[in-house]
């Protein structure tokens, strides 16, 4: 079974979420629940954004002591610079170069030439040589990149130094089959690869970053990057938890795993929503606030009989403590019956058909109804039809 690195971005592409803003406290909290979640890298920061930032890389550096810490930089000298001074205390650095490759970016970006970007790449990776073993070159917008030119780039910053190549679909343009050719194609044409980890980092445009990095896994590679709860610039970044669990859930087509403590995932997501203040949305994979929920009354009769039938993860697997039967217009009796014995009313038969008759018509006047709203029916509404 393969081991698939997890590299986390949250505070670093998630913090780029419009309008999230994190304090030191709040960035050292975070880094040390991912700590314990399991991720085998933290980007913690773009040291050169402000003289904040590098305190912020170098607070998670001096507590995170078991994960490597890994800083952003331009390919630039005053980049490295401060990368270097924000992770002077790390345990197990890592500088990351970003520099973008596509015609696009070459064009209207950097106004630079294919040379003037391979030169630029290759003299910021010796430059960043002097200070770190540990070197991740990102080629920004490789999904939008001729192949060639990808090879390469990649061929010459493995030469340079480079130990983590990373192709990113920066702008979430990547469909599932493309992007697996692309990594692919960049195995069998760059024969120095093999001596580097292959990542990859995807955006979520068009709603396929989860999709799109699992192709890259099919495809080999060896680190996947991501946020907790899919935050990021734009539509945000891969979701870590969704990839987490579809390996989990379906080794029998990626056959690779993961170091995440999956019931870590839960406690993470709600810190990370806590201190971002980034309402996830109730329907999303894994950690939405309906994940588990079912409120259709066949549903709801299936999972009371066998939660496999329409729950192919467990909720405490991923640290929810349990499922929930929500009671809407669509639930049955069944339901009806176990959320009453919970609420410690045992029914007969012919009671419980009642107490149905009454639920339906409360139901059609409200969107759910609430512990207090059958309290109520159990002891005012019902009992009085019933003398
Ligand atoms: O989206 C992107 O290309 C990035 C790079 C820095 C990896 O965030
Ligand atoms: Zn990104």
């Amino acid at each position: 079974m393969r081991k698939i690195q997890m590299f986390d971005t949250t505070l670093r592409d998630g913090e780029q979420s419009p309008g999230v803003h994190l304090t030191t406290e709040e960035k050292v909290e975070i880094a040390l629940q991912l700590e314990k979640l399991g991720v085998d890298r933290i980007e913690a920061g773009f040291p050169i954004s402000s003289p904040n930032e590098v305190k912020n890389v170098q607070a998670i550096a001096k507590v995170v002591r078991n994960t490597s810490i890994a800083a952003l930089a331009r390919a630039n000298i005053k980049d490295i610079e401060a990368a270097r001074e924000a992770l002077k205390g790390a345990a197990t650095p890592c500088l990351h170069i970003v520099l973008a490759t596509s015609p696009i970016h070459r064009k209207y970006k950097l106004n630079m030439t294919k040379e003037q970007v391979v030169e630029k790449a290759i003299q910021a990776i010796h430059f960043g040589k002097k200070y770190f073993s540990e070197i991740e070159f990102s080629l920004e917008d490789a999904s939008r990149t001729e192949l060639e030119f990808i090879y390469q780039v990649v061929d010459q910053a493995i030469r340079a130094g480079a130990t983590v190549i990373n192709l990113p679909d920066t702008v979430g343009y990547a469909s599932p089959e493309t992007f697996g050719d692309m990594f692919r194609k960049v195995r069998e044409h760059v024969p120095l690869i093999d001596k580097v980890l292959l990542s990859t980092h995807c955006h979520n445009d068009l709603g396929m970053a989860t999709a799109n990095t699992l192709a890259a896994i099919k495809a080999g590679v060896d680190q996947i990057e991501g946020t907790i709860n899919g935050i990021g610039e734009r539509a945000g970044n891969t979701s870590l938890e969704e990839v987490a669990l579809a390996l989990e859930t379906r080794q029998d087509i990626y056959q690779a795993t993961s170091n995440i403590v999956l019931n870590e995932i839960y406690p993470t997501s709600e810190l990370v929503r806590h201190y971002t203040g980034m309402v996830v949305q109730p329907n999303k994979a894994i950690v939405g606030d309906h994940a588990f929920s079912h409120e259709s009354g066949i549903h709801q009769d299936g999972v009371l009989k066998n939660a496999s039938t329409y729950e192919i993860i467990k909720p405490e697997t991923v640290g929810v403590p349990s499922s929930t039967i929500v009671l809407g217009k669509h639930s049955g009796r069944h339901a009806l019956q176990q959320k009453l014995a919970y609420l410690g009313y045992q029914l007969s038969k012919e009671e419980l058909a009642h107490a149905f008759e009454h639920f339906k018509k409360l139901i059609d006047q409200k969107k759910y109804v609430i512990d207090d709203d059958l309290h109520k029916l159990v002891n005012q509404d019902f009992m009085n039809d019933k003398t």
